[in-house]
């Protein structure tokens, strides 16, 4: 949702910010633009496309100066267009803006800011938070007296004050040439700490090239950098905030030897969840047990129900764990659509936890829901990626996936570190609660530790998954079907197809499809099948009999050695055999590389599928 790098320091600045710039374009890739200050003053460029069409851009009239700001956009209010992209300027010229966020009251503000004589080039709420910055900078400044940076961040505050919405914004003026002012409040912003520069960011990624050292802004913070000082300020005082250390490298936001992110991160899969159940199963005692600030056994055991919100594809993993979790240790889940959550006003007792799952931990639907029930007195517990998120300060506990960054716009190795640890959730519970013996909880543990091995067994058979790929690419409509713990997946099948190749796909519990779905069957639509040999599997065999009656080619995913499915499917994608409670650890797999390699064949930006962002901070 905008992706928003500053720096000042010694270096050039152009060459950073697009660096930066290149490295945030997951979050919206609509239009870009840079704007930096040297020696012959302000120079700004911006246009329609990629960052790629800015790099062009600027190869022709480049700009220069080691003080600038950039920008990414995914647009809200106005068409992407050269006059809508970012930056935007007050009414002076001298005052440039990025911005990231909604400002709700805009219209308000620009009637009123047109009646003072302010005149707007764009369609943008963000002119109107600059003309505003501008406006109260004109009444700080006296007549005739030379701009001081300490005005320019009181006008920030001033006019972030007025403002309604969300917001992560970088500022710079024409006569401040090392100045550069960030405030954030709803959006992501973080600070890089260097030695003489400082960067502004969305996010680490553009940082840690740099510097490993950063500091996560708070809702109404305000930022002031030059060369040697971070100087912050909240509610207009100064404070002093937590300088942290980013664990991962640069290399891992780097695409290595695969050619999209995408396929990259379903590759890293194995080790990653290697990686976790190193740091977190217990075999002795047939458990898991979460680091850092998750929740005590002794509050994990007064919970009485658990309601899992999420957004997108990880809500799918919340469906997931629903039938798990219950499954594992007998608690009632319930999960909520973000979105919905918000608005339902839905009754919640004491002992409910809620936990919000959340890759990015910035989704402000489910930072929205979990503001909600912490307002009624209600404990959240966070499961996100992203380290010093939004969602991650906001909770009571948080317990972090630990899936490196994710920078393909489809989620795909956060989906499986979610699954898992919701399992992981399960487990421990059931285990707290007596629903699991010690050997049953031994025994789960003991096959935990095989999954590594067993997805880069499915990942070994990618070559069988572009076979069927090509088979089928030209298809215009799928359907995804599952029953019980490979519902989700079946949902999470179909999502992956259609936000990556336009393909329309949809999942079903394969019993409901006989209510509706089965109508569509023809020869040209397939049916993608999650068949593995668990409890729901003869259940699961006839659906596919009922999809054959019609003539529908089946694609199943199915438990190596099952013969007889290979009967009555078209094509079998095997996976390797585990127990009912992990197989959507596996199953997902084969479906991630089928919609990859599809999207692939049909020439479409799997990395940056249109119309899509990363993170949606916007409600
Ligand atoms: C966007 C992304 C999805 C993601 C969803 C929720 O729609 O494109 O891939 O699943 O947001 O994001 P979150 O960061 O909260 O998991």
């Amino acid at each position: 949702m905008c992706g928003i790098v500053g720096y000042v320091g010694k270096r050039e600045a152009s060459p950073l910010l697009l660096d930066g710039l290149r490295r945030l374009e997951y979050r919206g890739y609509d239009s870009a633009g840079i704007c930096t200050l040297g020696r012959e003053g302000l120079s700004l460029r911006k246009c329609v496309g990629r960052v790629s069409a800015l790099v062009d851009a600027l190869r022709k009239k480049p700009v220069t100066g080691s003080l600038g700001i950039s920008h990414t956009r995914w647009a809200t209010h106005g068409l992407p267009s050269d006059a809508n992209a970012h930056p935007h300027l007050d009414e002076s010229g001298r005052l440039v803006i990025v911005h990231n966020g909604i400002i709700e009251n805009y219209a308000e503000l620009r009637r009123k800011l047109v009646e003072r004589g302010h005149h707007f080039r764009s369609q943008t709420d963000t002119e109107v938070l600059a003309h505003l910055i501008g406006h109260h900078l004109d009444k700080l400044v006296p007549r005739g007296k030379r701009l001081a940076a300490e005005l320019l961040t009181q006008a920030v505050h001033r006019a972030t004050q007025e403002a309604e919405g969300t917001y992560a914004i970088a500022v710079l003026h024409a006569d401040l040439p090392d100045q550069l002012i960030g405030a954030r409040s709803g959006s992501p912003l973080v600070v890089g700490v260097g030695k003489g520069e400082q960067f502004l960011a969305s996010d680490v990624s553009p940082i840690v090239n740099h510097t490993r050292k950063v500091i996560y802004l708070h809702d109404g913070d305000v930022v002031r950098l030059t060369r040697d000082r971070v100087e912050l300020f909240a509610r207009g005082k100064p404070i002093k905030r937590a300088v942290s250390t980013v664990h991962w490298s640069a290399e891992e936001a780097e695409l290595g030897r695969f050619p999209h992110y995408m396929l990259k991160e379903i590759h890293e899969q194995p080790t990653r969840v290697a990686d976790l159940l190193k740091l977190t199963l217990r075999p002795r005692d047939g458990t898991v047990e979460f680091v850092g600030r998750a929740l005590k056994r002794k509050e994990l055991a007064q919970i009485q129900r658990l309601v899992l919100v999420a957004c997108g594809t990880s809500w799918h993993a919340a469906l997931a764990g629903e039938y798990l979790i219950e499954n594992l240790a007998g608690v009632p889940v319930e999960v909520e659509c973000a979105s919905e959550m918000r608005y339902r006003n839905r009754p919640l007792e004491p002992d409910t936890l809620v936990v919000a799952i959340s890759q990015s931990g910035e989704t402000a639907d489910t930072l929205a829901a979990v503001r909600g029930a912490r307002a009624r007195h209600i404990r959240a517990l966070a499961i996100v990626n992203v380290v010093g998120s939004t969602l991650a300060r906001e909770s009571d506990a948080d317990i972090y996936m630990r899936a490196g960054p994710e920078i393909g716009v489809a989620s795909t190795k956060a989906f499986e570190m979610q699954v898992l640890l919701l399992t992981m959730l399960g487990i421990a519970l059931g285990r707290q609660r007596g629903t699991l013996s010690l050997a049953q909880g031994r025994r789960l543990v003991r096959e935990l530790k095989t999954i590594p091995r067993k997805l880069q067994k499915i990942l070994d058979g990618e070559t069988h998954i572009l076979r069927i790929a090509k088979k089928y690419y030209r298809c215009t409509d799928f359907l995804y079907m599952g029953r019980q713990f490979n519902f989700p997946i079946a949902l999470e099948g179909a999502l992956k197809l259609k936000e990556l190749s336009y393909i329309h796909a949809e999942g079903y519990p394969s019993a409901e499809m006989k209510h509706g779905p089965i109508a569509l069957i023809t020869p040209e639509f397939p049916s993608v099948f999650v068949v593995p040999r668990d409890p729901m599997y003869d259940k699961n065999m006839s659906n596919i009999e009922e999809i054959k009656a019609r003539k529908g080619p089946i694609i199943a995913v199915a438990t190596a050695g099952d013969k007889e499915v290979a009967r009555k499917a078209d094509d079998v994608i095997y996976i390797p055999r585990t127990l009912d409670w992990l197989y959507p650890l596996l199953t997902v797999v084969p479906l991630q590389l089928l919609a990859y390699h599809i999207a692939v064949l049909r020439g479409c930006d799997v990395d940056k599928p249109r119309n899509l962002a990363k993170s949606v901070t916007v409600e």
